[in-house]
């Protein structure tokens, strides 16, 4: 008998539905009961379904991934699993099927999951509503609302805009640097890169969205902690499957302490837009406003911040975002910016711990433009005149993508290659992960070697072989402000620290981005002569 199972949750702010890759494995060990009684129950709606009911039989059928070849995978709930044991299946799932396979789960769902560049590049441009983790903002908006949030937020990540948040990321640096060094003094050398990186990219989002200095590399913060702690519960929700049920949930000791954490994110959000909005008014025109952009004047601010240009942004009528759709914006900023670039640089750190061959090289080119360790600030020019160093990121971007999966529902029939077709309402998992270890696009899938982004090396590859932020229309908004992020992080830190591999192995874990269990410990040392007191 074909077990399978929905892994199906509605989250947060307005109920959306998310559907998970799979759920964690002591999941099985701490609730077999509700398991069990969870999937009698799926295997008798199946055979009621597919035995009873003959159109829903048929449509069953129809939902397949149709075509040839039809690489129809059954999916069993033992396969679904998020730890490294889970991530090494998905890699045999690849190497079986190259391009895509078709999961049953359960009778109402499909997925289809995809892993070439080729299935995926139409996919990535048409129009599909999103399935995610966020309130009511751009990730979940579709058709003509996301288009024109998504014209009005786009001027704020320009890079005449980016240029200016250099200082911060050099700034939030150097106050982790200073960390590091507090810690190393006391003979702590082996360091959590998740924690440091968290803090850090907190940090400078804070700064970057809100003009607001929270301090929460040093101390904690309620806000900061109201963040990590919807981040927490958002993971223990997808995992525990009786909490999938809103009503339920609501009800649970977790779902108030989710309430009680969006409140309190929600609340400062709001004091934030409200107090501008006010003094926008205050200062007259958004015309008026605009022109003083640099204007410090009843701001305790010293440059244009994310809500500034929010609230300054119009569409073609002259009509602007509302304070809830600022909001909205402002916290998913936070929400799809800080723990994405956190993974991002942790597993940077990770791979150039393993690679000291590549790291010396990083430190060799960042020297050449930076000076010998001295404290010198990163300019937004000297990001560009670090190709190698680059490549090093992009390749631990391919190898340890923080998200591995983007999940799509489509409102008609998709054709991809092969003649297949993905019908109308089967739920879609484009695999980043399997696309970045693709053997059939990337030889040697798994090893680290940041030649392969070395232009010459590039030729012929798809521009779709490499989607750590996604493609096509709905790509990340934010990639230039993370990358940039990134290295002047990572060109700081390794001018003024060696890293080497942590005292454990470590495994991966796939939670709402890629981590490791029990945090990604690395040993760092600092470098001669690189800090003047
Ligand atoms: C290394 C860091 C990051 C990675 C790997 C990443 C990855 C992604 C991916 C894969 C998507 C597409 C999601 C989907 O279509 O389902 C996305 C969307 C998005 N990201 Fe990022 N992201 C990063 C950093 C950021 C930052 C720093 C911000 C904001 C400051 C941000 C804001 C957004 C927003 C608003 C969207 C929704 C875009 C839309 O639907 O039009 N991201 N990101």
């Amino acid at each position: 008998m074909l077990l399978t199972v929905k892994i199906h949750y509605s989250i947060f702010f307005n109920n959306k539905s998310i559907i998970s890759e799979g759920f964690h494995w002591h999941f099985l060990h701490l609730h077999t009961d509700i398991f069990l009684l969870w999937s009698c129950l799926y295997q008798k709606l199946y055979l009621w379904f597919t035995m009873l009911k003959p159109h829903y039989s048929r449509n069953y059928n129809v939902c397949a991934f149709i075509g040839s070849p039809p690489e129809i995978f059954l999916c069993c709930v033992f396969q679904m699993r998020h730890n490294e044991e889970g991530l090494q299946a998905v890699d045999d799932l690849v190497r079986r099927y190259v391009h895509s396979c078709a999961w049953y789960l359960g009778p109402f769902y499909n997925m289809v999951r995809l892993f070439h560049p080729d299935y995926i590049k139409s996919l990535l441009t048409a129009s599909a509503l999103p399935v995610c983790f966020a309130g009511h903002c751009l990730l979940l908006q579709n058709g003509q609302e996301w288009s024109r949030h998504r014209r009005l937020l786009t001027p704020a990540f320009h890079f005449d805009i980016l240029k200016k948040y250099v200082h911060v990321f050099n700034q939030s640096t150097n106050i982790m640097h200073a960390k590091w060094r507090r810690l190393l003094a006391e003979g702590q050398n082996s360091l959590d890169m998740f924690e440091h990186m968290s803090s850090m990219t907190l940090d400078s989002l804070l700064k970057c969205t809100f003009s607001c200095d929270s301090h929460c590399q040093g101390k904690p913060s309620e806000y900061i902690a109201a963040i990590l702690e919807l981040s927490k519960l958002l993971v223990q929700r997808q995992h525990y499957l009786p909490y999938h049920w809103d009503w339920l949930y609501w009800r649970s000791e977790q779902g108030r302490r989710f309430r009680k954490a969006c409140n309190i994110v929600h609340e400062f959000t709001s004091k934030i837009v409200q107090e501008r909005r006010l003094q926008l008014d205050q200062q007259g025109s958004a015309k008026t406003r605009t022109e003083n952009m640099e204007y410090t004047g009843g701001y305790k601010k010293k440059e244009t911040d994310l809500i500034d240009l929010l609230l300054l942004s119009k569409d073609e009528n002259g009509e602007g975002l509302t304070n809830e759709e600022i909001k909205a914006h402002a916290d998913m900023f936070m929400f799809a910016g800080h723990d994405t670039t956190a993974s991002a640089l942790s597993w940077i750190f990770y791979n150039l711990a393993m690679h000291q061959d590549h790291q010396d090289r990083c430190r060799a080119e960042i020297r050449s433009v930076l000076g010998d360790g001295d404290e010198h600030d990163i300019s937004w020019e000297d990001l560009s005149q670090l190709p190698f160093t680059t490549m090093c990121i992009k390749e631990s971007l391919r190898l340890h993508s923080p998200v591995l999966a983007l999940t799509r529902y489509y409102s008609q029939n998709m054709k991809t290659p092969g003649n297949c077709i993905i019908p109308q309402g089967s739920l879609c998992l484009i695999s980043i992960y399997g696309v970045h270890r693709n053997p059939e696009v990337w030889p040697d899938p798994e090893v680290y070697d940041p030649l392969r982004f070395d232009p010459e090396n590039s030729h012929g590859r798809s521009p779709h072989a490499f989607i750590p932020f996604s493609a096509g229309p709905r790509n990340c908004i934010g990639q230039n402000f993370a990358m940039a992020e990134i290295k002047v992080l990572v060109a700081q830190t390794l001018s003024r620290f060696r890293i080497l591999p942590g005292p454990k192995p470590v495994r991966r874990l796939y939670q709402l981005v890629l981590r490791a269990e029990g945090g990604l410990l690395l040993n760092v040392e600092e470098l001669e002569g690189s800090h003047k007191e």
